[in-house]
């Protein structure tokens, strides 16, 4: 019988494969633990974070019994925070309706807060060695372009022509977890969106995209993503010897559960006297009559959905913040370094040097 494409690319990813930690574990919590670290992150970024949460956390009870704060502390600075307050929401979940044990079956998966389709399917096949096909971007670009197929990725007919090939590769395979992860290695080191080198690809000879010399133009993007311009003016109040002031960010917006300073947001950029004769301004500094004000810097801080403009002012007080009907508190700024905070905000902190790393 001649070789399968499943098996022509099972040995490709035996020569080829990168020497990561999760691939030496059929533990379901670690391989867990890796596959939301690596939603929207790439490895070289995620791999320390693995890292730091095995080794605090080893075990699913250990992660489960840690507090939110803790756990946004840790995984500061990765972004796309829901992912980490999901984390500790499933590792509750399996504590408390499973005894601690992983489910094994893709829909007790998928029932996990966080787990979706392709986190269900790379826990199932590497751990539990389920038929489950993983479907990334990665793994949509080297199946579009090998079959030509030239729908856009964002419908749903697109998404199921593709699981039906998979579908097809896994049952000719004896080997659902190497096939898994030879078809994301696949993807992200040899059918790479920009040049990627066929000259050296096992599938040259059958690619669609190759011979017909449309690999720029596949996979076929789906619609723009509508992005919303939001401005963010973060106020440094600094009452000297030692106090700076921080409140919690809340539900339902990014950031969630992460300290940030006190803030106004706007929907347009506003001139800086309009923002000193904001209501929530005026009220914080009402008992201050000496203010030294100065405004330290803008970033631009851009998500998949939004565009945040983040400027920073630093405002020396001589008189506590009016805190009154707020949820802000006031810290030693040399306490600053314990609270988990944006990215964007951590580099402020240490440029400002409030923060020392
Ligand atoms: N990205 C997502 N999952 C991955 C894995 N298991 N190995 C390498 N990169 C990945």
């Amino acid at each position: 019988m001649s070789k399968t494409a499943a098996n022509s690319l099972i040995e490709w990813y035996l020569k080829n494969k990168r020497d990561l930690p999760w691939r030496h574990t059929s533990d379901p919590y670690k391989i867990w633990l890796s596959e939301i670290i690596l939603q929207q992150t790439r490895v070289e970024q995620g791999l320390p974070y693995y890292l730091k949460f095995v080794e605090n956390f080893p075990t699913v009870a250990e992660l489960a019994g840690a507090s939110d704060d803790e756990i946004m502390k840790l995984w500061q600075g990765l972004g796309y925070y829901s992912r980490a307050r999901n984390l500790l929401e499933a590792a509750r979940a399996i504590t408390t309706q499973y005894h601690g044990e992983f489910p094994r079956t893709y829909e007790e998966l998928l029932s996990l807060k966080g787990i979706g389709n392709y986190t269900a399917s790379a826990i199932g096949s590497f751990a539990f060695n389920l038929k489950t096909p993983v479907l990334d971007g990665n793994v949509f670009r080297f199946i579009t372009r090998l079959y030509g197929i030239d729908s856009p990725i964002d419908l749903a007919i697109t998404r199921t022509s593709v699981m039906e090939l998979l579908n097809e590769w896994m049952q000719s395979t004896a080997k659902p977890a190497a096939l898994n992860q030879a078809l994301m290695e696949f993807g992200a080191m040899q059918c790479k969106p920009q040049n990627p080198n066929c000259q050296v690809c096992p599938f040259v000879h059958d690619c669609y995209a190759f011979k017909e010399e449309r690999i720029s133009e596949l996979p076929v993007k789906g619609k723009a993503i509508k992005v919303t311009k939001r401005y963010f003016h973060y106020f440094a109040f600094i009452k000297k010897p030692n106090t700076m002031y921080l409140r919690k960010r809340g539900a339902g917006d990014v950031w969630q559960g992460l300290y940030e300073m006190p803030m106004i947001e706007t929907s347009k950029p506003i001139a800086i006297n309009q923002l000193l004769r904001s209501e929530d301004y005026l009220k914080w500094v009402s008992n201050c009559k000496n203010i030294d004000f100065r405004t330290s810097k803008t970033v631009l801080h851009k998500l998949t959905h939004q565009h945040i403009s983040v400027t920073f002012y630093i405002v020396n007080i001589d008189s506590p913040l009016n805190l009154e009907n707020s949820s802000i508190f006031d810290i030693e700024i040399n306490t600053v370094n314990t609270f988990a905070v944006p990215k964007v905000i951590e580099t402020f902190l240490h440029d400002e040097q409030f923060k020392q790393h």
